[in-house]
């Protein structure tokens, strides 16, 4: 079978939208593999932090993104063994992913190896580009979002209950600052691509959002 006819759904969104906990439970639902993508932006800036690279030094971070040896195991993931999920989602790492995102030979170096997911019965993936450059033929395509107060509250929530310390105003400018970022750099910008259904959830529960994606999913099958 040609990857091609393996279905994929791509859900693209902003920072701490509840992307990647939709995607998640989306893969769950419809037994589809899943790939987080944006955990591979922050392995690369962990193991950047870790080797004291320089962030502007775009041959050597895309070094790191080309022999990554990153395992994915359910909810955890491994670097060369170690499990580093939650060494991934400091603040610090997120801010310099963001960063080093921007570089076109860092989004090159990963391109082939997200579409590697792409097995069967399916996929679901998360991340900004996944529609529009990784993927361009996946079945389903969505823009997922929420206000950037929303979002605030959400990460700040998440963080809590792993006992992070987080100040929500803080957050905010993070998010902020990410937002800007992602959205006007030259390569893969964050934004609503063509043939891509906006999902704003504010206002939706998880459970909510899932349903809604499933429900878009059922639609294109049927037709
Ligand atoms: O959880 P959050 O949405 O903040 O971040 P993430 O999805 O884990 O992604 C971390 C960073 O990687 C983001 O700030 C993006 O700049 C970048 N990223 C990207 O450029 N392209 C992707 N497909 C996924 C993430």
């Amino acid at each position: 079978m040609e990857t091609g006819a393996i279905p994929v759904i791509t859900i693209d969104g902003p920072s701490a939208s509840g992307k990647g906990t939709v995607a998640q439970l989306v893969a769950e639902k419809l037994a589809f593999h899943y790939l987080d993508s944006g955990a591979l932006y922050r392995l690369i800036a962990l193991i950047a932090i870790r080797s004291n690279t320089e962030p502007t030094n775009e041959s050597a971070i895309a070094n790191i993104a080309l022999h990554l040896d990153v395992n994915f195991d359910g909810s955890s993931i491994r670097l060369n063994g170690e499990n580093v999920s939650d060494a991934i989602r400091t603040e610090a790492c997120s801010k310099l992913a963001s960063i080093i995102a921007s570089q076109p030979k860092v989004r090159n170096a990963l391109l082939q190896r997200q579409r590697a997911f792409r097995q069967l019965p399916g996929l679901v993936t998360d991340g900004r580009d996944m529609g529009s450059v990784v993927f361009p033929d996946a079945s389903l395509k969505i823009f997922l979002t929420a206000s950037a107060e929303e979002r605030a509250q959400r990460r700040y929530k998440q963080l809590i209950e792993k006992g992070i310390n987080a100040n929500i105003q803080s957050l905010l400018q993070d998010i902020y600052e990410r937002d800007t970022r992602d959205s006007n750099r030259d390569v893969s910008p964050l934004k609503q691509g063509v043939n891509t259904k906006l999902l704003d959830t504010t206002l939706l529960s998880i459970e909510e959002a899932v349903n809604e994606v499933l429900r878009l999913y059922d639609q294109i099958c049927k037709n």
